[in-house]
């Protein structure tokens, strides 16, 4: 029986979405894309690999998953295996500190705890890069959770070099974002099935590669001049021609759901009346709010009125992957 290794790993949100794939295997992103880790939604993960087990026994908040459910994480373990010459199988317990698939990127946390501690468990020792590498064969979003901060994740062209890259782990500005939980059910379409479905049939899929690269130079650019107000424009408008990519798919579908436009639509006034506050949507009907501590409490005010106190969660800036 191996050691049983527990890491943590925060989830991130997309203020530059990665959106399509150019190999569904290897997960190879069309675009590179970057994100904010955010602090108080994680996973923790524990991974030990025993010759006594049968197959793997996934435990996901305490719940066993059966076989088809657990088909990603064992299809995982399997590389891990490959990678350690291991034919053991493992003991897998994982605890969701994130509502989730509500959109708040569970797949992000799961996989990137997952691919350090099985890694760690089947004595890898991977560096950060190689961590990040194999993060991204379990989810895409997975690649950008082994770094805090605001984080990178350079396309490349195949498995050795499609990675994240730290672009600034300790942040020095005040930037945090308000998730707003509109709907906690899982969501209606996969990202990975949506993404799939727009690469297939949207016909304006082929304009959203380009503008997404430019849309990250100029990302970067705004973090580095601390530039709040630029940074939410440009995340909105990146997340809004993502989404747009959805309705000219065929079938078309939306993650929007009644509320999401409601709360976009409480941003926009909050910003009309002075209010520096941006919003950002992934593969699900929550939203989140780009916005600085200091304002906070004045969009939480506003919001309240709409919704339940315990459905608006703040998230500061969080740490890489870390061992506990
Ligand atoms: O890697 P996945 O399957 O969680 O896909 C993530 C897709 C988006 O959340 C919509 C965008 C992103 O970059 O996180």
């Amino acid at each position: 029986m191996t050691k049983a290794i527990t890491a943590r790993a925060h989830t991130n949100i997309a203020l530059i979405k990665y959106w399509g794939k150019l190999d569904a295997d290897l997960i190879i992103p069309q675009n590179s894309s970057l994100s904010l880790t955010l602090a108080p939604f994680y996973t923790d993960t524990t991974v030990q690999f025993s010759p006594e087990l049968t197959h793997d026994q996934i435990k996901i908040d305490g719940q066993l998953l059966s076989t088809a459910a657990g088909q990603r994480v064992h299809t995982f373990l399997d590389l891990v295996r490959q990678r350690a010459g291991l034919t053991a199988f493992a003991q897998v317990d994982s605890t969701n500190h994130v509502p989730t698939a509500a959109g708040l990127a569970s797949s992000a946390s799961g996989f990137a705890a997952l691919a350090a501690a099985a890694s760690k468990a089947a004595d890898l020792e991977l560096s950060l890069p190689e961590l990040s590498r194999l993060a991204r064969r379990g989810s895409g979003s997975a690649t950008r959770s082994i770094y805090g901060g605001f984080v990178e994740w350079q396309k490349g062209h195949d498995d050795l070099d499609s990675q994240a890259v730290p672009f600034q782990e300790k942040i020095d500005f005040d930037i945090q974002m308000i998730a707003i939980l509109l709907d906690p059910r899982p969501k209606k379409v996969a990202s990975r099935a949506g993404m799939a479905q727009v690469v297939a049939t949207s016909p304006y899929y082929a304009a959203w590669p380009p503008t997404a690269e430019q849309d990250l130079i100029a990302m970067k650019a705004a973090i580095l001049k601390k530039d709040l107000n630029l940074i939410g424009q440009l995340a909105e408008a990146n997340a809004m021609k993502m989404h747009a990519t959805t309705l000219s798919a065929n079938p078309p579908f939306t993650y929007f759901e009644p509320e999401t436009l409601t709360a976009i639509e409480l941003v926009q006034n909050l910003r009309n009346n002075g209010v520096s506050c941006y919003y950002t949507m992934d593969a699900g009907p929550n939203v989140k709010v780009i916005c600085s501590a200091k304002e906070t409490p004045a969009i939480l005010a506003q919001l309240q009125q709409h919704f339940p106190a315990d459905h608006l969660l703040v998230a500061k800036p969080g740490p890489g992957v870390t061992y506990i």
